[in-house]
């Protein structure tokens, strides 16, 4: 995390990390390579990565944020069905960067060359996650990684 200063002594923070999780669908048809390579060309660094596979539970911890939604019940039958790849990256501007990466949430949405353009199938089944902030980030990269598995 890095503090800028401006002449106000107004504090803002701009981390310099994301998190990601390559979802269920994309690791099922094979396209974790590719994806990877993309975040890697885009200049991503990977600081923490784990293959696994979450639980019901667990995916509604993760997305609790969305438990009133109705999408919820699929959103956490999906993310449990298959493994993912959950990543910590480090990039100026990481999150922000990372969400242009990846692009909207409905593929049909999605800028060309984007990850989820390119990867995704439908708004439900859309390849990756990405953080929508610092704090968030930071909540769930800790959500899937110990100080000793971050570098
Ligand atoms: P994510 O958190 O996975 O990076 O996705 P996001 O910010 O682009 O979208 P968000 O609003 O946070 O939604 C989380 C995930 O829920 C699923 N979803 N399904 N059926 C639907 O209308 C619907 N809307 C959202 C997607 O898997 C979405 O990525
Ligand atoms: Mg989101």
């Amino acid at each position: 995390m890095i503090a800028y200063f401006c002449s106000r002594n107004f504090i803002f923070y701009m981390s310099k990390r994301t998190f990601t999780m390559i979802k269920p669908d994309a690791t099922g048809k094979g396209y974790t390579g590719a994806i990877l390579d993309q975040i890697i060309q885009a200049g991503f660094s990977i600081k923490a990565m784990k293959w696994t596979k979450l639980t019901v539970e667990q995916a509604g911890l993760f997305y609790d944020i969305h438990r009133e939604r109705p999408f919820f019940g699929e959103l956490v039958e999906f993310m449990s069905s298959g493994p993912i790849v959950a990543a910590i990256l480090e990039k100026e501007n990481a999150v922000a960067d990372f969400r242009k990466l990846i692009g909207a949430t409905n593929p049909a949405n999605a800028e060309e060359g984007t990850i989820r353009k390119r990867f995704a199938a439908s708004v439900g089944e859309n390849a990756v996650h990405g953080s929508d902030s610092d704090e968030n980030a930071v909540i769930e990269g800790d959500f899937f990684f110990s100080k000793l598995e971050r570098f």
